[in-house]
């Protein structure tokens, strides 16, 4: 049996009707083409509320990798699976057949296994953007560990937090990695985080830059010197639908970043439904997801979804800009790419690049544009449909999170509507509500509330790890009954959903999620700061940007020398404890914040003065000090 496939707007409906009036037989049906070891005794279980416990396809037992590759071996051997472009163009592509790709995440697993990996052991990954991270992610799931990817660009901190919350003691990584014109030691940073992660207990390091590197004795080991004597052979482990398959951590509104936990059926079926079905994939597109593996974007749109349905994905090791801003262009016509997938920050950014660099090319091969990670303002949206799609390819504006597993709302490529500035229609088996702050649906079109979801899904998270009452309270507890998924959005007359943003105290950057008490505490570790708030504001290439309010301990620096020296602390602070990404963009420096008589401070006022607003700030009578807000304003960035 073939996978479920909707071509028309009429197809949608139908499946979409099907998916709520009957989501066992809509959900099995999907399911049925995959390689299972045992068939499931039942598709959906568990609830929302109060235990937050979804479970799909339990009593299955089944391994991801067979179906990523082992299913294509018949028909697809020869097909490639990966292709590699470097960060140098100048250095040769790459490319890796599903017969080639089969072997290697294999000889992979034996190397694992031979380093004493076992099922459910925790391995993360700390890597460049190479296929060795593809084929390491893919080995791990072969043998059963769970997979733990760090973004290269995390501080040592970063990934010792993570390390440790995930009790891993197998970590991966390379000597160094280019990302751009930034070279980053990457083994160096697993160095400084490990001397804090007494669990781990070996570092397998692969070749990718030649940069030295130091070895330490009994923990690390090279890749090239380990797979020398493993078989290209490996069966798949066999596991349960509901056996874990990674964590990927995420930041909320509060506490440290939460380890988000997919399992292996309900994932690989979400993964390969939306995968086809959002970018209408056929059998010889050239498919290229832009976003790092190190986020879930790239786990289910750069690996997992395309390589369940026998495409061939297009991994990029660098960035938009480098060595020019003709670079993602240039990609798409030298690799052909008939489906393109990016975020609106990307975009942005090469927007403002003279036109040249994309009329230098035909971009002649694509069909279909995609965007993820933030609301696509419309002047990108055009700006894409225009001198990208050259007017012929409908954009897909993907809307979904790190918790959904895969894509939720969006436009099915050519046969749902695509309107800029909307994410569209729910998938089938998205159920959608707006609420109001006490939790009563809103009914009909033209409406704005709390964006939530109805009814459980087969991506929808399961736990965080080591803290299931943590993912109840976050996603379950706000709204019982409700999966909450933290953005307010608005349906359009037409019932199509805008997203709107974030409506608790999360930060998108670059299509990126902070929380902004998790930048607020890094700031606190300056040895110059005694307290900081932060807040969003938009950002023309951004999105958002991070504007950090700090008092200082000396108070406001009265020299410029003083005031250098500040900042530059405070951003040292920030990029040890999270990573440059999270640098904030603005920081005015005060000798106090807006707070109310019972000490809590009201970010409602430090957003307005962030996003520009002078006056109409609200009602600051309930200050524990007015006068705050005269110097905050008088000092803005
Ligand atoms: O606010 C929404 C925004 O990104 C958040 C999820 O972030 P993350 O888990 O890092 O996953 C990003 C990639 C899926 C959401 O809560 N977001 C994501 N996609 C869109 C979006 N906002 C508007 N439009 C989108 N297409």
């Amino acid at each position: 049996m073939s996978a479920i496939r909707t071509r028309t707007l009429e197809e949608y409906h139908a499946d979409y009707q099907q998916s709520v009036a009957d989501p066992d037989a809509f959900w099995a049906a999907a399911a049925e083409p995959f390689t299972w070891r045992k068939k499931w005794d039942t598709v959906r279980s568990g609830e929302f509320s109060p235990a937050g416990n979804s479970r799909w396809f339990d009593g299955a037992t089944l391994n991801i990798t067979e179906n990523c590759l082992d299913r294509h071996l018949d028909q697809r051997a020869n097909k490639l699976a990966i292709v590699f472009e470097p960060n140098d163009p100048k250095t040769r592509h790459l490319r890796l057949t599903y017969r080639e790709l089969h072997e290697q995440v294999c000889q992979f697993a034996n190397v694992l296994k031979k380093n004493g990996v076992t099922k459910g052991d925790r391995v993360v990954l700390y890597m460049p953007m190479i296929p060795s991270l593809a084929i390491a992610v893919l080995a791990c799931a072969r043998i059963g560990a769970v997979h733990g990817v760090i973004f290269a660009g995390f501080s040592a901190t970063a990934i010792a937090d993570r390390i440790n919350d995930a009790d891993a003691a197998f970590v991966l990584t390379a000597d160094g990695l280019n990302r751009g014109a930034k070279q980053i030691p990457v083994k160096s940073v697993v160095d400084e985080a490990l001397e804090l992660c007494p669990s781990v207990r070996r570092v397998i390091v692969v070749e990718h830059t030649s940069w030295p590197v130091q070895m330490k004795e009994g923990r690390d080991v090279w890749y090239h010197d380990e797979v020398k004597d493993v078989t290209k052979d490996c069966p798949a482990e066999e596991m349960a639908a509901e056996d874990p398959l990674f964590i990927l951590y995420t930041s909320g509104s509060t506490g440290k970043p939460k380890g988000v936990v997919h399992t292996q059926a309900g994932y690989m079926v979400w993964a390969d439904y939306t995968f086809r079905n959002v970018f209408q994939v056929e059998e010889n597109d050239m498919y290229w997801c832009t976003a790092d593996i190190g986020w879930v974007t790239g786990h289910t749109y750069g690996l997992y979804g395309p390589l369940l349905a026998g495409s061939t994905t297009l991994l990029f090791e660098g960035v938009p800009t480098f060595p020019s801003p003709g670079r993602f262009w240039e990609v798409i016509d030298k690799h052909h790419v008939t489906i393109f997938y990016t975020a609106p920050t990307a975009i942005r950014s090469l927007m403002a690049a003279p036109i040249d660099h994309v009329l230098a090319y035909s971009l002649s091969s694509l069909r279909i544009l995609g965007s993820v990670g933030e609301p696509i303002n419309e002047e990108a949206w055009h700006w894409y449909h225009q001198h990208v799609g050259k007017g012929r390819c409908p954009i897909v504006d993907t809307w979904w999170q790190t918790e959904t597993g895969g894509i939720m709302i969006s436009a099915m490529a050519g046969i749902t509507p695509s309107v800029p500035a909307r994410a569209g229609l729910p998938l089938p088996g998205v159920q959608p509500v707006l609420l109001n702050q006490d939790g009563t649906e809103i009914e009909g079109n033209d409406q704005e509330g709390y964006l939530a979801i109805k009814a459980s899904w087969p991506g929808v998270i399961r736990t965080t790890w080591g803290d299931h009452e943590r993912a109840r309270q976050t996603y379950f507890t706000p709204y019982p009954g409700y999966y909450f998924t933290g953005d307010g959005a608005r349906r359009d007359e037409n019932g199509l959903y805008r997203i709107i943003g974030r409506v608790d105290d999360v930060i998108n950057v670059s299509g990126h999620r902070f929380g902004t008490a998790e930048i607020e505490n890094a700031i606190n570790q300056s040895d110059y700061v005694v307290e900081s708030a932060v807040v969003g504001y938009p950002h023309d290439v951004k999105g958002q940007g991070i504007y950090a309010y700090v008092i200082c301990k000396n108070g406001v620096p009265t020299t410029d020398l003083d005031l250098q020296m500040t900042e530059a602390s405070i951003i040292e602070a920030v990029v040890a404890e999270i990573g440059r990404i999270a640098k904030p963009d603005k920081i005015q420096l005060v000798s106090g914040l807006p707070k109310t008589r019972s000490g809590k401070i009201m970010r409602r006022i430090l957003r307005k003065v962030a996003e520009g607003e002078t006056t109409n700030l609200g009602d600051v009578t309930t200050l524990l000090d007015p006068l705050v807000v005269d110097e905050i304003l008088a000092g803005k960035k």
